[in-house]
């Protein structure tokens, strides 16, 4: 059976790029009425340092995000990521099955690890902890970006291996990938690298809680290049091409289209084109996440309803897991 799961970290706020190229897919997948699982994987997040008070409030400022942007908790399972103690066990076993030069090659622990000195293991286990999120609960789909797709390969790897020695037990998750730029949003500083929450730069990314000041001065201030006419082209001009991307995705509008109507403007006055889409369709969005912010209380009722729905797949998993293992009691 269809089963789709997927996760976000609760670190920092989400961005435009996690709303394109995942969060919108996730709420039609929802609406379309699929049996879907998604996870804040605060876990994830502790792989680089978090203050721990502030960790607590993302988890439910993003929780409270992702109701805004049209989660809904009768259709879909959303839970906390900690709240669910099989995720770490299930990803010890998987952690035993595989080889350190398998996850030493992955390109995001190659990046992530470049910025600090002193690497913690839980950013090399980290894609370990990703398929176990996902083998869990038996996932046939997991809708992410580009970026994950690595990690998809991984958990797909894991679920063979796993497979091979004991049985036929996971079936082999897909990644659904968007097959148009929303898959690959880039960063807004340097739009040779990815839109990231992990960036220094608050002005490298377009928050969905910025107010509308904020998100007209960081388009002003995005990097395009010496040409001044609007053209679409990816691979020559990403700066100017970008901001045509997410002019494209929120407004519907083709960025032909788009490039025709900014025949006579330059890339300067064009961004402010941009702002006013970005700013349309984002303001009713940051309304609706400061209503619920205001609601701890129902945002972790939520939470802990998820945890128990999501908890009655998991143990069934897991038990098979253990029992195939030989590890644990037989129950
Ligand atoms: P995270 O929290 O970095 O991002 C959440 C989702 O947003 C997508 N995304 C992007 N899409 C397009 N353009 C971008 N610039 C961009 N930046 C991020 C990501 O691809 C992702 O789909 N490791 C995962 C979280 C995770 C997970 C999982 C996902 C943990 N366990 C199991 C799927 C299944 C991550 O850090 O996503």
């Amino acid at each position: 059976p269809e089963r789709i799961f997927s996760g976000i970290q609760p670190t920092g706020n989400m961005h435009l790029g996690n709303y394109l190229g995942a969060i919108q897919k996730w709420i039609e997948l929802q609406n379309s009425g699929k049996n879907v699982i998604w996870s804040i994987v605060d876990l994830h997040s502790i792989t680089l340092p978090q203050d721990s008070i502030e960790l607590r409030q993302n988890i439910l400022k993003m929780t409270a995000t992702l109701l805004a942007c049209g989660i809904d908790p009768e259709k879909s399972i959303l839970f906390q990521q900690s709240t669910v103690s099989m995720h770490a066990e299930l990803s010890w076993i998987l952690g035993c099955n595989t080889t350190m030069p398998r996850l030493g090659q992955l390109p995001q622990f190659k990046e992530k690890s470049e910025k600090v000195k002193e690497v913690p293991l839980g950013l090399y286990i980290y894609p370990v902890l990703q398929a176990a999120d996902i083998l869990l609960y038996k996932a046939t789909h997991v809708p992410v970006g580009q970026d994950q797709v690595q990690h998809l390969q991984l958990a797909q790897h894991l679920a063979h291996t796993f497979n091979r020695k004991f049985k036929e037990t996971f079936p082999i998750p897909r990644a659904l990938v968007n097959q148009d730029t929303s898959s690959r949003l880039k960063s807004l500083r340097d739009p040779t690298k990815k839109m990231s929450k992990s960036s220094n730069d608050p002005k490298s990314r377009l928050e969905l809680t910025d107010e509308p000041r904020v998100l007209l001065n960081k388009i002003k201030k995005a990097v395009t290049d010496f040409t001044s006419t609007v053209t679409f082209e990816p691979e020559t001009r990403p700066g100017v091409s970008n901001l045509i991307a997410i002019h494209s995705l929120l407004s519907g509008k083709s960025p032909e289209e788009i490039c025709k109507e900014a025949e006579n403007v330059d890339t300067g006055e064009y961004k402010f084109v941009v702002a006013d889409v970005v700013i349309e369709k984002l303001t009713p969005i940051r309304e609706r996440i400061n209503q619920l912010i205001k609601e701890p209380q129902y945002l972790e009722k939520v939470l802990s309803d998820g945890a128990e729905r999501a908890t009655s797949i998991a143990v069934n998993t897991w038990l098979e897991v253990r029992n195939k293992v030989g590890l644990g009691n037989n129950a």
